[in-house]
C-alpha cells in the first residue's frame, strides 16, 4: 500500500471541517502512545497486562486532545471496562470543543503480543458524532476485497464459490490462483474445506483481523479476499480503513445467544439480520490512524534501539481526501 497507494472508494464525502481540528497528525500521537506501552509487554505471556498498558496510555493520549470525544467502540461495556469504555468521555473540551465519536482498540492482539507473533496494532478511528456504528461486542461475518473491482463483487448473501467466482472474474484470474485471508478458528473448518475445494491459497492468521482486512488493499501481501468471521468492533475499525485507501467491506452481525441481542438492540440495532456496507459502518469522512507493535504486513512494531531511544511506524488516512501519511517516530529519551 506504501507505494502503489489506491484510489479511495468513490462517494460524496465531504472534508469535516469538525475533523479537521482535531489534528489529523495527533491521532498518531495517540496511537504510538499506545503501541510504545504494549511493546513492553512483548512476549512477556501477559495478555492482560499488555492490554491495560495500551488502554492506560491511548486513554492518557485522547484526554490531551482539544475535543468533546465519545466512546462508542471501545473495551466493553461500562460495568465490564474500567477504562474506555463505550460511551466514556475523552478529550480535554467536553461541552465546548468537537463532537467526534471514536472507534479504538489499544491493542488489537493481545494474544500475539504476549506471544511476540505478527501483526499486533493500536488502532483507532474518528468521525463525526453518530457516524460509526456502535457495534455490540459480538462477531461480525466479514467480507473484504481491495481497490478497483466493480461496486458490489462481493456479497454476504452468496456462497463462498460464488463470491470466489466473482473475485477471479474481475481479476482475470481462475478461482484457484486467489489468496484468501482467513482467522485460524475451528468454527472456520467448513469454509476452510470450501475454499481448499476450490484450491484458492489460504493465509491462516493466529488473530488480528483487522491487518487481515487492510492486507486485502496492498497488493503486495499478495491477499485477494478476506473471509469469515471476527469480532464486530474490529469489523468498524476495518471498514474506517478501507474507507480511506479502497476496497469493498461487507459485514453482518452474529449473535450466539438473546443476550448479545438485546445488547444490540440497546445500541438502537432494529434490523439484527442487515448486510452492512463499508459505508454504513464508517460514514461521512473519517480518520483511521494506527501503530505497528509488533511486526506485520502494514506496520513495523516497537523497537528499542540502544541508549533508549524508540521507533514506531504508524499509518494515519483520512476518507475525504483519500490521503494516506506513513510516520515514522523517533522517541527519544528526555535528556
Ligand atoms: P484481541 O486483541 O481482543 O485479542 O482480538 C484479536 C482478534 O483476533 C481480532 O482481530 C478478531 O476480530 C477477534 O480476536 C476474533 O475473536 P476470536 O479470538 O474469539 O475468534
Amino acid at each position: 500500500m506504501a507505494n502503489n497507494a489506491p484510489a479511495p472508494t468513490p462517494m460524496a464525502t465531504r472534508p469535516s471541517a469538525l475533523l479537521d481540528r482535531v489534528l489529523v497528525l495527533e491521532m498518531v500521537r495517540v496511537t504510538e502512545a499506545a503501541a510504545i506501552s504494549a511493546s513492553r509487554l512483548i512476549g512477556r505471556g501477559d495478555e492482560k497486562a499488555a492490554d491495560a498498558a495500551a488502554v492506560e496510555a491511548m486513554r492518557a493520549a485522547l484526554n490531551e486532545l482539544d475535543m468533546d470525544g465519545t466512546v462508542v467502540i471501545g473495551e466493553g461495556e461500562r460495568d465490564e471496562a474500567p477504562m474506555l469504555y463505550i460511551g466514556e468521555k475523552v478529550g480535554s473540551a467536553q461541552g465546548t470543543g468537537p463532537k467526534i465519536d471514536i472507534a479504538l482498540d489499544p491493542l488489537e492482539g493481545t494474544t500475539i503480543t504476549a506471544k511476540a507473533g505478527p501483526n499486533a496494532l493500536a488502532v483507532l478511528a474518528i468521525a463525526e458524532e453518530g457516524n460509526l456504528l456502535n457495534a455490540p461486542d459480538v462477531y461480525m461475518d466479514k467480507l473484504a476485497v481491495g481497490p478497483g473491482y466493480p461496486a458490489g463483487v462481493i456479497d454476504l448473501d452468496r456462497t463462498v464459490g460464488e463470491n470466489v467466482a466473482a473475485v477471479a472474474a474481475a481479476k482475470g484470474v481462475e478461482p484457484n490462483e486467489l489468496i484468501v485471508c482467513v482467522l485460524d478458528r475451528p468454527r472456520h473448518g467448513a469454509l476452510i474445506a470450501e475454499l481448499r475445494a476450490i484450491g484458492c491459497g489460504i493465509a491462516l492468521i493466529p488473530d488480528g483481523d483487522v491487518a487481515g482486512v487492510i492486507a486485502t488493499t496492498d497488493e503486495s501481501t499478495g491477499i485477494d479476499l478476506y473471509m469469515g468471521s471476527g469480532g464486530a468492533p474490529e469489523g468498524v475499525l476495518a471498514a474506517a480503513a478501507l474507507r480511506c485507501v479502497g476496497g469493498q467491506f461487507k459485514g453482518r452481525l452474529l449473535f450466539r445467544n438473546e443476550d448479545e441481542k438485546a445488547r444490540a438492540r440497546k445500541w438502537g440495532i432494529a434490523d439484527l439480520n442487515r448486510q452492512y456496507d463499508l459505508t454504513e459502518l464508517a460514514k461521512g469522512d473519517c480518520i483511521f490512524a494506527a501503530t505497528g507493535v509488533t511486526d506485520g504486513s502494514l506496520l513495523k512494531g516497537v523497537k528499542r534501539l540502544k541508549g533508549g531511544t524508540m521507533t514506531t511506524e504508524s499509518v494515519v488516512m483520512r476518507a475525504s481526501s483519500g490521503t494516506v501519511r506513513w510516520v515514522r517516530g523517533e522517541h527519544r529519551k528526555p535528556r
